[in-house]
């Protein structure tokens, strides 16, 4: 009777937590703990994986490959002026990432968090249309862009309020440092490959002005795209479960 009991209770206790919370993918650390950075790095790595993979339950999508569907950029700024659509882009190499530290900060209901990390090669294939001036070099039109970026070191800054008990992700911005990058080009300037590939040819031989003009406008331009995703998780969890 007491086992008939018993396992009654665990089946309704089962149910019960079923029912009203997702099982969190993730190790949790105390927030108290001297070690607490620690504990969160380690959790932060354990947990990747999973996140990499999507997490259906939450909504989550898969981190490798990435997709982003479409956006504008607009640059005008030192010499470089550019008007354009990204679609379908599709960004691989998350999965190999290193972590390298994570940085909470509790702020009154502000809670922010900095995660530094490498990406040792991430590659992007796109379909981009618009036109750019670049130092000068003038383009235009519609075609496919792959880039290739090698030794990526990306710091990750996400900040929100929390109320409820619940994370709300305002802003996601990214910093990152890029070793070696590759352009490969198609179909751009209605299809002459002459001028689509000195197009190729200048953005591989003057990068790095070029990304480092460009990269402040493209990481701001994709700051709601990753706050979104950050929320599809946290807004389904305690934010004093996931950090107790
Ligand atoms: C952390 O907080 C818990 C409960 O609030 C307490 O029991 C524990 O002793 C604290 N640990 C440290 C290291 O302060
Ligand atoms: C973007 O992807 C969608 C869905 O896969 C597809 O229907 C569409 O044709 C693609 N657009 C371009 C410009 O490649
Ligand atoms: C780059 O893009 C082209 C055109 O879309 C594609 O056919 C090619 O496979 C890509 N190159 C690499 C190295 O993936
Ligand atoms: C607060 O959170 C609970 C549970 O997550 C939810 O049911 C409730 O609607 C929320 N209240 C407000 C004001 O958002």
């Amino acid at each position: 009777m007491i086992l008939y009991a018993l396992s009654i209770f665990s089946i309704v206790t089962f149910v019960l937590c079923g029912a009203e919370e997702l099982i969190l993918p993730i190790t949790t650390c105390k927030r108290n703990s001297t070690d607490y950075s620690t504990c969160l790095k380690e959790a932060v790595i354990e947990a990747w994986p999973r996140f990499v993979e999507g997490l259906p339950e939450f909504d989550f999508p898969r981190l490798d490959p990435l997709l982003y569907k479409d956006g504008k950029i607009i640059l005008n700024r030192n010499g470089l002026n550019a008007e354009g659509n990204v679609i379908n882009a599709t960004i691989f190499g998350l999965a190999l990432t290193r972590i390298l530290d994570v940085r909470p900060h509790f702020l009154d209901d502000i809670f922010r968090l900095e995660i530094d990390m490498i990406i040792p090669k991430v590659f992007v294939h796109s379909y981009d249309s618009g036109q750019a001036n670049l130092f000068g070099m003038r383009a235009g039109g519609a075609g496919y862009l792959n880039i290739t970026m090698h030794e990526n070191r990306v710091t990750h800054d996400i900040t929100g309020y929390v109320k409820n008990d619940t994370w709300t992700v305002q802003h996601h911005r990214i910093i990152m440092t890029v070793e070696r990058m590759k352009f490969y080009l198609s179909d751009f300037f209605d299809g002459s490959k002459e001028l689509n590939d000195i197009l190729e040819d200048f953005l591989n031989e003057y990068w790095p002005p070029i990304y480092r003009e460009f990269a402040p406008t493209v990481f701001e331009t994709v700051d709601p795209f990753l706050t979104n995703i950050d929320n599809r998780f946290f807004s389904k969890v305690s934010f004093s479960k996931v950090f107790p």
